[in-house]
Order: structure tokens, then sequence, then C-alpha cells
């Protein structure tokens, strides 16, 4: 038993699971009725890709598959990937089955390089990102008229537009608080009193530190739900979170390219992994070297085909997000997948911000006075994640030089990659290699 700080005596949450009568007919449907509802949108996903995006049609052509070729599930295994890169090499919007005046939404995230992967979204897709996450906050235990703090970040991320619209659509009342000024958000959590937090586990953590800070337990704040997402977590962070802050702490995932957050969510009251909505986006795992489609409960690599998306409809994206498909338990109809803890490429999720190491390369080259060789230090202080960017400096430079290529390294990845980093530069052949080559990220975090 804890208090609030009006004193009113409160049991530990449990979660709610939401009424039968409380979920939409989509999420009440049974296995054959999604099954059969996936096939038809599939269907109509591969010829109008096929038919208004020339990269898809070519893609199609040269695998030799036709949109007709699709006439069960299971067929979608003859169609070719799609990967980051062929979306960069589309920029910005060579990947869009519509006109743009039917656009009303651009969003980004960063690319393998400098380039951003733009995505379009037109107003029905809009409505469906906005079902999807207030379907979200619903499994979360969320109920209209909840008030919900945003903190995931706004702008061309989707994380705080995306939370905000589904909040809005399930109607609670939103405070778009955005990321960062974190004593501010401390205020407007104790002055609001929002139930629902939306924010990247690692800042909730950021945040919970402020409050303790300021001389306020975290347990005595009107917060009973955390929907984290964005970036990896684990179970210990979970109860962690939930210990500290006494609300029941459960795992949001999505992309940009496939929608943004709300492509799957975990239930309150099973907290095990996260059902995938797949009346909209149609899950595969893949052996990420082969490239065959594994069966359920095999680990590997994540694809998501879209099923309804009509601006930007993507086929088999390679998400490069490691996990593994379950069956249903809360929504039985909706397979679930494990909680995401790797990747099957090395970027860096910092602070909730993507992070290659190719953009950081490209910097580097770009910067007098360097050797092409850097490696990239993810390191922990005061709970958050810290990236120092150590550079071999070319042979001959002077100190002074070496000073300012630091500076300006730091001023370009803020400006083009969004990050705060260090920049350390070292001698020339300093940096160790094992068997010639050079380990690009050093991850020295602790273990959480
Ligand atoms: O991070 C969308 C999002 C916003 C999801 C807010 C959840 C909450 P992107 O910036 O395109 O979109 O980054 C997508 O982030 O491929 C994963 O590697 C990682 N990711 C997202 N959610 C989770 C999660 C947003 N719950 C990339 N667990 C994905 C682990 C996650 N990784």
């Amino acid at each position: 038993m804890t208090t609030t700080h009006n004193d009113v005596p409160r049991t530990r949450r449990l979660g709610r699971a939401p009424a039968a009568d409380d979920l939409s007919s989509a999420e009440r449907m049974g296995t054959d009725e999604l099954r059969a509802l996936q096939l038809e949108r599939l269907q109509w996903t591969l010829r109008h890709a096929y038919d208004n995006v020339p990269f898809y049609r070519r893609k199609f052509d040269e695998a030799g598959v036709h949109p007709d070729d699709c006439r069960q599930l299971s067929d979608l295994a003859k169609f070719p990937f799609t990967t980051k890169h062929d979306l960069r090499d589309n920029y910005p919007d060579g990947m869009f089955a519509v006109p743009r005046s039917r656009v009303r939404r651009i969003h980004a995230s960063s690319g393998t390089t400098g380039t951003p992967t733009v995505v379009g979204y037109t107003q029905e897709d809009l409505d469906t990102w906005a079902t999807v996450v207030a379907r979200s906050i619903r499994a979360a235990g969320g109920r209209p008229g909840d008030t919900v703090h945003v903190a995931y970040g706004y702008g061309l991320f989707t994380g705080g537009l995306g939370a905000h619209y589904g909040a809005e659509k399930l109607g609670c009342t939103v405070i778009p608080a955005s990321g960062g000024m974190t004593a501010r958000q401390v205020q407007l959590i104790t002055d609001l009193r929002p139930e629902i937090i939306m924010v990247t586990p690692s800042y909730m953590l950021t945040l919970l530190d402020e409050f303790e800070r300021q001389g306020i337990d975290p347990r005595d704040t009107s917060l009973r739900i955390g929907i984290f997402g964005a970036e990896p977590w684990t179970e210990r962070m979970r109860r962690e979170i939930e210990e500290r802050a006494d609300l029941d702490a459960v795992d949001i995932y999505g992309l940009s390219e496939v929608m943004g957050p709300g492509v799957a969510q975990e239930c309150v009251e099973t907290k095990d992994g996260l059902h995938i909505w797949e009346d909209h986006f149609y899950p595969e795992v893949i052996d990420p070297l082969d490239e065959n489609v594994l069966g359920d409960g095999e680990t590997g690599e994540l694809v998501f085909t879209s099923l309804t998306k009509q601006a930007m409809p993507i086929i088999r994206y390679r998400t490069r997000d490691l996990t593994a498909l379950r069956p249903g338990t809360a929504r039985p109809a909706f397979r679930r997948m494990d909680k995401v803890t790797g990747r099957s490429d090395d970027m860096i999720i910092l602070r909730g911000v993507n992070v290659f190491p190719t953009q950081i390369e490209e910097i580097v080259l770009g910067t007098d006075g360097l050797s092409p060789h850097f490696q990239l230090r993810l390191s922990r202080k005061d709970r958050m994640d810290h990236l120092t960017v150590v550079v071999e400096a070319a042979v001959d430079t002077p100190a002074d030089r070496r000073d300012t290529a630091a500076a300006e390294i730091a001023a370009r990845v803020k400006d083009g990659v969004g990050v705060s980093v260090g920049v350390e530069i070292v001698d020339p052949e300093t940096l160790e290699r094992s068997v010639g080559k050079l380990k690009r990220v050093i991850d020295q975090r602790p273990a959480t």
C-alpha cells in the first residue's frame, strides 16, 4: 500500500484490462477473419505499390514477380525486400505512391548517411496511425479522460506527434511537453497531474533522478502508466522504473518507415511482449544472412509490410531489429514480438536519436587535419548514455588544429545528426586494431 501526496491510500497498480466492449471490433477479430483481411489488404498494397512507385515496379519486374502472384499470405516471401538504402536512393519522395497534393504530413529519421529517410502520410494514413496509437494507449491501461504527458520529441521524429494524435483520438488530454528541460517536465507533471507518461525509458530515468533531486518522491506523483519505447530497454529497467515511480511500465515499438510509434504495443495486464497491430502491419522474421523466413518462436530480423498505407506503402522492409514472433495472448489474434534488444547492423540509439557510424564517418572525412580512422565509444554517466568520437589525427597535424577539428566535428554532429557528442583527437596509429581492423563501435556501458 502506498499513499499519494493527497494521502489517499492506493494499492500498487496491476494494470487494467479493457472491458471487451471497449475494444475496437478489429481488436476482437478471430484469427481466420484477420488472416482473410490481411490477404485482401496485402494484395491491394502490392498492386498499389507496383502501379504507383517506379522503384517497386522495377524491383518486382527484376525479381520476376507480379502482384497477381500473391494468392496466399506466404506468397509474400517471393517478393523482394526493401532497405533503408532504397529509401535513401529514392530521396526525398521517390517512394511516395500518391501525388504530393494528397500528402498531409512528412516525417523523417536519420539515414545511414547524412541523407534522412523521408516518409509521407495521407489524411487516411494519419487517421490509421492515430487509431493504432489510441489502441496502444488503451492496451497500456489508458482510458478516455486520462491526461497524457508526451515527452517524446516533437518535430520530424515521429515520437511526439504520433503519441499526441493517438492520445487525442482515445479521448485523452495531452500535455505536449516534447523532450528536454527536465526541471520543467517535473513541474508540469507535479502541477498538471497526468496519469500517463510517454517517453524514452532512458529519459524516464533522468526524470526520476530530477524528481528525487527536487525532494519529490516519484511514487507520490499522479503517474500510473509509463509507455516507453523508441530505444531498447530491459526487464531490469522495467522493474526499476516500476518500483521507483509506482507505475505500470509497458513497451511501445515502431519505426518511421512503417508508420511511427504504435506498430506494436505491450498489454498492461500481461506484460509479455508486444502485440503487433497486424491488421495494418504484416510481420515476418527472417534469417538476416540467408534471408529465409523463420517460423514463430525463432529469433531473427523483423520485416514489415504495410497493409493499408496509401502515401508510402512499404513492402518487406528490413527493420534490422532482432526479435521473435509468438502467438497472441491478451489480443489472441494478434501475434506478439519479443522485446527488441539488438539489431543486425551497428546503428546506435543515443537518447532516442538513431545514429549511424556512416554519418559520423562522412563528417570525419570532411574535416581537415584528421585521418579517416575513428572509433565510437559509448559510455554511461549519471544514467545517461554518452557518445565519444575518437579520431586519429593525420600525421603532422599541429596541436591547435587538433583542437579546432574536435570542435568542428562536435558542432557538425550536433547540427547534422542532432545529438551532442564528445570528441577526442588522438595520435596517428594509436587506436587498437584487431587483425588490422578497427572496431567501429565500442560499448562501455554497464549492462542494465
Ligand atoms: O523510434 C518510433 C517510436 C517513437 C517508437 C516513440 C516508440 C516510441 P525511428 O526513429 O524510425 O522511430 O526509430 C526506429 O527505433 O527500428 C528500433 O531499432 C528502435 N525502437 C523503437 N521502439 C523500440 C522499442 C521511432 N520499444 C527504431 N524497443 C527501430 C527497442 C525500439 N527498440
